[in-house]
């Protein structure tokens, strides 16, 4: 049994391996085509080109960046979550979409920063695609626990599949989803399991969906080894 174990562990690591390979060897081709489009005359073709360039080139770095985990790699600090949330929210009304920060102006929590702010920013980024305002909050929600919440007033996910909608991979609607490869729900997953929280999809009201983000205030986050330094 534990060797059929081991053995399924094997081919999913070399799977998995084989993925990020292919996903990074494809760049330079892919970068290389990008300079001979820019090179072609003005025109919509040449901008239709690079737009589908762009596609493939966010949808390569999105699969390696799950395959990479790299939320190991990241030393946990303390943070100040709101200004971390409100930086988030401005940097998408920035390029025109309606995100709104509610919550203190300030509070502190333990946690990986860039990681946090990725799984964040993955919710948002579905909020303003499926949705037209989007609010995002920060709450106690019981002792010592916080819960970041985005809602929408999108067409929502019916309950029958939340579940699947945070598996990898998995995209609820092919033509409201163009773009992703269904991945930003499970790296937010990962992300706050992570932090010994977890995330959850419920209906908002009247219309629309609420993500909620929690973690404890303060996570038990193992610190990562430092790299010892070069002698020369
Ligand atoms: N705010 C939302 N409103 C409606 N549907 C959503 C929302 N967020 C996610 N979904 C659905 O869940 C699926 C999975 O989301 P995600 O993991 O971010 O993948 P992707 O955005 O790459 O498709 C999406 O394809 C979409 O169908
Ligand atoms: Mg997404």
């Amino acid at each position: 049994m534990n060797e059929m174990q081991a053995r399924i562990r094997a081919l999913l690591d070399d799977r998995t391996r084989m993925l990020a390979a292919i996903s990074h060897d494809l760049r330079t081709p892919l970068t290389r085509l990008r300079l001979r489009s820019e090179r072609i005359g003005q025109g919509d073709m040449r901008s239709a080109m690079l737009r589908d360039i762009d596609q493939v080139s966010r949808m390569l770095d999105e699969t390696l960046d799950y395959l990479r985990d790299d939320t190991k790699a990241e030393q946990p600090a303390r943070i100040e979550l709101s200004s971390l949330l409100e930086t988030i929210c401005c940097d998408f009304a920035d390029v025109g979409h309606a995100v709104t920060y509610r919550g203190p102006q300030r509070l502190v929590c333990e946690g990986r920063p860039r990681a946090l702010s990725r799984a964040v920013t993955n919710v948002v980024e579905n909020a303003v695609k499926h949705g037209s305002e989007v609010i995002v909050s920060l709450d106690s929600i019981a002792d010592g626990i916080i819960a970041i919440e985005v809602a929408d007033d999108g067409p929502g996910i019916p309950q029958a599949l939340q579940a699947r909608a945070l598996e990898p991979f998995v995209k609820l609607d092919q033509a409201r989803s163009a773009g992703g490869f269904g991945l930003g729900l499970s790296i937010a997953q990962e992300i706050m399991k992570k932090h010994d929280g977890g995330i959850a999809l419920m209906p908002n009201t009247p219309r629309g969906l609420r993500v909620r983000l929690s973690l404890p205030l303060r996570a038990a986050l193992p610190a990562v080894a430092a790299i010892p330094a070069k002698v020369a």
